[in-house]
């Protein structure tokens, strides 16, 4: 099937993320022996000078991030955007018995074409949901439309460690071991080629910086954390 073309992709991509949706938290601490709470972590730490405004937690899923993001803050309100329904379900079902799900607003919507008004949210979130987008450019112009002025967009991605030691280990885990594995474990073998592929096919950290300054964020950089296994990119609008 060629992927190409992006209306293709976003079907593929919504098939792909339904049909694993069960599974994926599960899945998501087990092949990532659990760092993936430290990554979610550190990026909501990133947000911190918000504190209560409201947060668009983008590419939402099962909803670890937004669960994260009002965690750290006990006033704080997430809308969180996802075009897959059914890992926003996944998620709703398994939200813990505090305040925080009162806090969180699941809405099916697409990155590409977010369902929120101009300059009304203070943060941007995006883990794990840049790399899926058909379009990135017009994700990115997208998530600073709905920014507010001084408003702050953090993106949580894969990206390839160039460490000489790491890397054929970590490639030997991402196309061997782990479709395999999650292969087994979810009944969609495909799903996990594709994570694999799409984490060899997407843009090195300095030109998905480029392109976030080309829709118009100022004081672009990146974080690599974990051997640049994965980056957090910052962008202000
Ligand atoms: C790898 S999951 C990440 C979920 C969550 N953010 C996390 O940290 O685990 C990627 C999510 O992006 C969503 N997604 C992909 N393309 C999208 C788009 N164009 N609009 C909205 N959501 C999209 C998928 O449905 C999927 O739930």
């Amino acid at each position: 099937m060629n992927r190409q073309n992006p209306e293709e992709k976003k079907q593929f991509v919504r098939e792909k993320f339904s049909s694993i949706s069960k599974d994926y938290d599960f899945l998501n601490s087990l092949l990532s022996f659990n760092i993936d709470r430290y990554w979610r972590w550190v990026t909501t730490r990133m947000l911190r000078e918000f504190p209560e405004g409201p947060v668009l937690d983008l590419c939402a899923g099962t909803l670890p991030l937004a669960l994260e993001l009002t965690r750290q803050a006990p006033d704080r309100q997430v809308l969180a955007v996802d075009f897959c329904e059914d890992m926003l379900r996944a998620g709703i079902k398994t939200l813990p018995r505090d305040d925080r799900p009162r806090r969180i607003q699941p809405v099916s919507g697409d990155g590409e074409k977010i369902p929120v008004a101009g300059s009304s949210v203070w943060g941007i979130t995006v883990a794990f949901g840049v790399r899926n987008l058909s379009r990135t450019d017009e994700g990115l112009r997208e998530m600073h439309r709905v920014l507010k002025p001084e408003g702050k967009l953090l993106i949580l991605e894969f990206s390839r460690p160039r460490n000489p030691l790491i890397k054929p280990l970590y490639n030997f885990y991402l196309n061997r071991v782990l479709p395999r594995l999650a292969g087994l474990i979810s009944g969609d073998k495909e799903a996990y080629e594709y994570l694999a592929g799409s984490i060899a096919g997407f843009y090195e950290p300095e030109e998905l910086l480029q392109m976030m300054r080309e829709a118009g964020f100022a004081r672009a950089f990146r974080r690599p954390l974990t051997f640049g296994i994965v980056t957090i990119y910052v962008g202000v609008k």
